[in-house]
């Protein structure tokens, strides 16, 4: 397990930020500069490593599109909007064409935007019917109940394995979203999981150490079947992890 522990959340937020740019420039560089692809969450904590990415001198935006893990079902001026987060953040700040954002319309009935953004990641990564799009990183935290991305415990959406992306009634404010559903989380070059605040030390143990229960702990799909992936904590967080 890659597992990056730092002293504080503002530290774990800009290491992860700071590692996701560079593995966008290798994705880049490997693209022949064609272009490089990320995905980001929502929450509280990816403020902090938005502001890490947006201070970042010398990154060329320009051949970089970015998509959403998942998304509120709220306009996208909405202060609980993951969009309107990363648009202040980050994205008003660099120079990023409006055509490389990639935001799911929150303001649209749950199933018609996730069926507008299923469309949208078809297209874009052309993968025909039944293709899965692979992201160079995807960026996810995970909720004190194990959750992530909208993949909530108990929710059938955890055992989907065939689709890209659905629109689901969460436990928590505000209640719709659509979210990406594991196989296209599962097909990730790099999935950078940014986890910090000691109300997560009980969760992350658990799922950690304890046994595989992905419909209990939607997280485990991620930490145990996902391809590189690096966790930033920071030490509030990590207290209860044995490395
Ligand atoms: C959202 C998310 C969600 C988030 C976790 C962790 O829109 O709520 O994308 O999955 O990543 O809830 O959120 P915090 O970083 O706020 O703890």
């Amino acid at each position: 397990m890659d597992l990056q522990v730092y002293e504080t959340a503002v530290e774990a937020a800009h290491a992860c930020g700071l590692r996701i740019l560079s593995l966008l420039e290798e994705a880049l560089r490997a693209s022949g500069g064609a272009r490089a692809t990320v995905a980001v969450s929502g929450g509280s904590t990816p403020k902090l490593m938005f502001d890490a990415m947006a201070a970042a001198s010398g990154f060329d935006w320009k051949n970089v599109h970015v998509f959403w893990v998942d998304e509120r079902a709220v306009p996208p001026a909405d202060e609980q909007s993951n969009y309107r987060l990363a648009k202040e953040a980050l994205l008003d700040k660099v120079h990023i064409p409006q055509r490389n954002v990639h935001r799911v319309h929150g303001e649209l009935e749950p199933d018609s935007a996730a069926k507008r953004y299923r469309e949208e990641l078809r297209e874009f990564f052309e993968t025909g019917r039944d293709g899965i799009p692979c992201f160079d990183v995807i960026h996810c935290g995970m909720g004190p109940d194990a959750h992530t991305a909208s993949l909530f415990p108990e929710d059938p959406l955890t055992e989907d394995r065939l689709g890209l992306a659905a629109s689901v009634f969460a436990p928590k404010l505000p209640h719709w979203r659509v979210t990406l559903l594991p196989a296209v989380l599962l097909n990730a070059r790099h999935t950078m999981m940014l986890v910090t605040g000691a109300d997560k030390a009980d969760t992350l143990h658990e799922v950690v150490h304890g046994e595989y229960d992905a419909f209990k702990r939607p997280v485990q799909i991620v930490q145990r079947e996902g391809r590189n992936v690096s966790w930033y904590l920071d030490r509030a967080a990590a207290a209860r992890i044995t490395t």
